[in-house]
């Protein structure tokens, strides 16, 4: 008896960090800022169905084979995809999986920097009592002068991007995700207590018709490409960061299974967000198409007027800064990973160039919030182009690489081996769904925008 609930308690101890680890790298700025700006730029319930509807038939298949990949190759997304090509005799071109993998992830951290940094700014503001009894307005005003001033900006993105490169140079991730077995936790029951203030103060009828009252007709093709893109960010998948999970994966338990909480959880913040920001924008008089100021108005406007809101709020943003810097961390692995085990770069020193590269980028892309917010092509801007690109087109792409790789380009054998701890029908649902729904659906909505063009310049 006693024998028993030792190894039960051990069993679900690696369990539940295993699911912590992975959705602190999945959970971030993503589910707050992006989730709420997308869900409010594409017309709501029409962004977040087409959104639930990837995450469960396209996102978790590609996930659970991201870090199927992981398992087997055992090495940085690059290594690994060049030892898997050579194991399914496919062509040396597969590594391409690798590569696009680390200058997405060099893309992403970029701008997620700028938007954390925004994130760690809050902390001071509100800790210092800086909303309290302000005006949606003020507020509003306070957010884009933020905005305006790119020395500000600046600071804030060195400062995150330094944390980012001291916990990947220290090697410290694992400990990292350790914590994101508290940090999860505290967040959601943070997040809980805002969503129950919006419901009281803010607007909650109208946010949940605007969230959830479907109608067919609201589709777009935008709309499909840029929930397809959430998708792919949200889980953090795409670009290799994934694979490195495959590695502590638990024995003896179900990856499926698990990979689903993982889903589960990381849906369940993103959809709080949305019921703690978007009460409060419709009650506030906010356009929900506002775009990042959605999060960073609706926000601290209530940490300004709830009772200990400055304690309160500054605890939260706290919180979001270390899910933040979870995802930074997890972004920047990859490139780093690939310097050190393949050009025998120090860590520090990899870490360093990778967060020279991503620091370099991510001021251009603070520039073009304020100094240079006149160049644009085709209406957007550098910082909307970096995100579009590597959200919309690198993650899709490289996820659609991870499923045909696994799905049509590893042998049998080898990928039902990865699966020996589930029953038959798990495996077979999830590799009939890898191939014949998650694969085409990426590959045809990738080619839309292409198709449109096409139409449009013939
Ligand atoms: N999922 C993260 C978030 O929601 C952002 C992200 C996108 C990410 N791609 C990633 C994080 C790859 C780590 C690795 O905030």
């Amino acid at each position: 008896m006693s024998l028993l609930r030792e190894s039960s308690q051990g069993v679900w101890g690696s369990r539940w960090t295993f699911v912590a680890a992975t959705a602190g790298a999945a959970v971030g700025m993503g589910n707050l800022w992006k989730f709420s700006a997308l869900a409010g730029a594409n017309g709501g319930a029409a962004f977040v169905v087409v959104y639930l509807f990837f995450m469960v038939l396209v996102s978790l298949p590609v996930l659970i084979a991201e870090v199927v990949i992981g398992s087997r190759g055992r090495a940085n997304p690059i290594t690994a995809s060049q030892n898997l090509a050579r194991e399914a005799a496919v062509s040396s071109w597969w590594q391409l999986m690798g590569w696009l993998g680390c200058l997405a992830g060099l893309c992403i951290l970029s701008y997620y920097s700028v938007m954390a940094g925004l994130g760690i700014a809050h902390i001071d503001s509100i800790f210092t009592g800086q909303f309290k009894g302000l005006t949606a307005a003020k507020v509003g005003e306070a957010f884009n002068q933020l905005l305006a001033d790119p020395w500000q900006l600046a600071l804030w993105h060195s400062i995150f991007l330094a944390l980012v490169v001291l916990v990947v140079s220290t090697g410290v991730e694992r400990g990292m995700a350790r914590m994101a077995r508290i940090i999860l936790p505290v967040f959601v029951l943070l997040l809980v207590i805002v969503v129950l203030y919006s419901n009281r103060m803010g607007d909650m009828a109208a946010a949940q018709q605007f969230l959830f009252s479907f109608q067919w007709q609201a589709i777009t093709p935008e709309i499909v490409l840029a929930a397809l893109g959430q998708a792919f960010f949200t889980l953090s998948i795409g670009l290799g960061a994934m694979m490195a999970f495959g590695a502590y994966m638990p024995d003896g338990r179900s990856v499926a299974g698990l990979l689903s909480a993982v889903v589960l959880i990381d849906t369940a913040v993103a959809l709080l967000a949305g019921l703690a920001i978007f009460p409060l924008v419709f009650s506030l008089n906010i356009a929900p198409s506002t775009g990042p100021g959605l999060m960073f108005v609706a926000l601290p406007y209530a940490f300004g007027h709830i009772e200990h809101g400055e304690l309160f709020g500054g605890a939260f943003f706290t919180v979001v800064a270390l899910v933040g810097l979870s995802s930074g961390v997890a972004l920047m692995e990859p490139a780093v990973a690939w310097l050190v085990e393949r050009c025998k770069f120090k860590r520090l020193f990899a870490a360093l160039t990778v967060g020279l590269l991503a620091w370099g980028l991510g001021i251009v892309a603070l520039l073009s919030l304020n100094e240079w917010s006149d160049v644009r092509w085709l209406d957007r801007s550098i910082f909307n182009w970096l995100d579009y690109i590597s959200a919309n087109i690198l993650l899709p792409l490289g996820g659609l690489l991870i499923a045909i790789f696994v799905g049509w380009r590893m042998r049998l054998e080898v990928v039902r081996d990865e699966f020996y701890k589930h029953s038959g029908v798990v495996f077979v649902l999830w590799y009939w769904l890898l191939r014949y729904i998650a694969a085409p659906a990426v590959l045809l909505i990738l080619l839309l925008p292409l198709y449109r063009w096409l139409v449009a310049t013939a």
